[in-house]
Order: C-alpha cells, then structure tokens, then sequence
C-alpha cells in the first residue's frame, strides 16, 4: 500500500521519539540482572511497526496536547504491548519461534526468563506512568491514565480476552463471541492508546473523546482482523512471524468463521465506521484517519 507522504513523516518522526525513549527508559545491559535487562531490551526494542504508540501522538494531536506529554503514555503503551507478545509467543500458549523477524524471546534466552521480562516490562509501563516527569500533568490525571491502562490490560482487557483464545482453540465460536475476544485481546490496548493520547491535553471536551473512543472500538476490532488475514495471506518474511499458525492450532479467527473476503468486507466496514467518527474533526485528525487504512491495508 502507498502511504501519504505527509503520514508517512508523521509515522517515521513518531516511531523515532519511541525508540529514543524506550532506549532511554529501558534499564540498561550493563546493571545487574543483566540476563532479565537484556532480555526486556531485547522483547521492546526489535522492529515492531509501534501503531499503538503511533496511535497515541495522532490522538493526542487531536486533542490538542503537547506532544512533550505523549512519550511517557507511548511508551507505557509499548511496553504492555511488547509484554504481551512475549507472553503470547510462550510454549503454554502459542508456541511460537518467530517474533519480529528474530526468534521470540523465550527461544533467544529461556521461558523463565521470558516469563520475568514480560513481567518487568509490564510493570515498567506504570512506573513510566507514575513517576516521570516528563508527563507533567496534576497527580489525579496520571492516576486515571493508569487506572485506564491496568482496566485496558488485565482480566477485563488484554489478559481476559487471550484467556478467551486459550479457552476458544478448537471450539467452534459464534461471531459474537469472537468479536469479544478480539476486542479484548487487541481492541482494548489500541483503544487505551487512543484514549491516553487524547488524556494528555489539559482538558478534552466529552464529545471529543466519545468520538475518539468509537474511532478507536472500529480500528481495534479491525486490526486483529487484518492479523488474522495476514496469517492466512501474508508471508513470513514480510510479517516477522509464522505464517499459517492459527490454522495449524485450530484458532478461531475471522477468515476461518467469514472466510477470507467476508473478512476482508468486515474489515472495510470498521475502516468506513472509524472514518466517519472523525468526521467532526478537520486536519488535526489526518494522522488518524491514515492510521485507519494503514491498519487495514498492512502487509505486516
Ligand atoms: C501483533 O501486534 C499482536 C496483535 C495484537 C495482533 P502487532 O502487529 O502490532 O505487532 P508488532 O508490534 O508490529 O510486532
Ligand atoms: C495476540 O494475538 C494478541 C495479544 C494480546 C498478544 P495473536 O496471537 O494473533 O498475535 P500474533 O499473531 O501472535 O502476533
Ligand atoms: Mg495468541
Ligand atoms: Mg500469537
Ligand atoms: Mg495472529
């Protein structure tokens, strides 16, 4: 897909200031335990596309915060992501060799220490959150950024709705029950991004979020669609993982219930959703409507 010059700046400048900061906020190599540290460098700082993080500078644009605030949220943003792709890839769940072009983080140290990065950076996220300067905003704000976060991540986000694919492998689900797991499982990290970026500026109008927040709904669902179109249609080389996995673990995904082109039109029909929920907003919000077709027409 071709990319609009003007988003594709936006994309490289913001991937640029993440991984400035991950480098920077990361513990380093060289300070005891060094096998841990390494390997949460290792897990944070491959060749991720960082749409959340991304996706935290477009709305934060949106609602007119400062873009010095929104590094410490899109970094949060990341680490959760990057632990949970850690954890995902384990033997116990995935099972998985190939993560972002390398091998996972558990075949290049060990599934103990895999287990204890994606802890660590998971708790990383919120330090980041509580204590750094750099987001300068009142106590009580960066407390509802965290509360948001931790809602976004655990048993009622992330955590619970790969509890759902666990418990789902085999099963026959019914579309409803799918879209809840994929809204849980990806959807509500991507949302929570939206929604921390938008949280950063000094005071957001209700309307703005709400608006902003059913953007993000459309696109979150939309993404672990695409995912899993990519599985069936993508190639390894291009997405940095194994191709072909959910149909040999017998996975519930969207070309398996819809087929390939009823996902393709579902995926469509949340680009158009999205869309139209920006639709109040002027130029302010073209980084997120690219991130909308960048998410639904990806290769990777
Ligand atoms: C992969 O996420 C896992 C899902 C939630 C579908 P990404 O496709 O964002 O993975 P990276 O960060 O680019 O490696
Ligand atoms: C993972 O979904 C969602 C997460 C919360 C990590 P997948 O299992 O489909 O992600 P990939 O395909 O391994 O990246
Ligand atoms: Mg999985
Ligand atoms: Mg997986
Ligand atoms: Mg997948």
């Amino acid at each position: 897909m071709t990319l609009d010059p003007q988003f594709q700046l936006f994309l490289a400048a913001s991937r640029e200031r993440v991984q400035a900061h991950l480098d920077e906020w990361l513990p380093p190599e060289s300070i005891p335990p060094q096998r841990l540290h390494q390997a949460m460098r290792y897990a944070a700082l491959g060749n991720g596309k960082r749409v959340r993080p991304v996706l935290v500078y477009a709305a934060g644009q949106v609602a007119g915060a400062p873009q010095e605030r929104l590094g410490v949220p899109a970094c949060s943003v990341e680490l959760i992501h990057a632990y949970s792709l850690v954890h995902d890839d384990l033997p116990a769940m995935d099972d998985d060799d190939l993560r972002r072009g390398r091998p996972t983080c558990h075949k290049a140290y060990d599934e103990a220490t895999a287990i204890l990065a994606g802890d660590a950076l998971q708790t990383l996220a919120f330090r980041l959150l509580a204590h750094l300067p750099q987001l300068d905003i009142p106590a009580e704000q960066r407390l509802h950024m965290i509360d948001e976060l931790a809602l976004a991540s655990g048993c009622r986000g992330m955590a619970g709705g790969q509890a759902l694919d666990i418990d789902a492998v085999g099963r026959e689900l019914s579309i409803a029950e799918l879209e809840n797991m994929h809204i849980h499982k990806t959807g509500a990290l991507i949302r929570a991004s939206v929604r921390l970026g938008a949280l950063c500026a000094d005071s957001i109008p209700d309307d703005t979020l709400r608006r902003l927040d059913r953007y993000a709904k459309c696109i979150g669902l939309a993404f672990q669609i695409r995912d899993d179109i990519l599985d069936v249609e993508g190639e390894t080389a291009d997405l940095g993982k194994t191709r072909g996995k959910d149909e040999a673990a017998n996975k519930p995904t969207y070309p398996a219930l819809l087929g390939l082109d009823g996902a393709r039109e579902m995926a469509g029909r949340l680009l158009e959703e999205a869309l139209d929920n920006l639709s109040a907003f002027d130029g302010e919000a073209a980084p997120l409507r690219s991130l909308a077709l960048y998410i639904v027409g990806r290769t990777r």
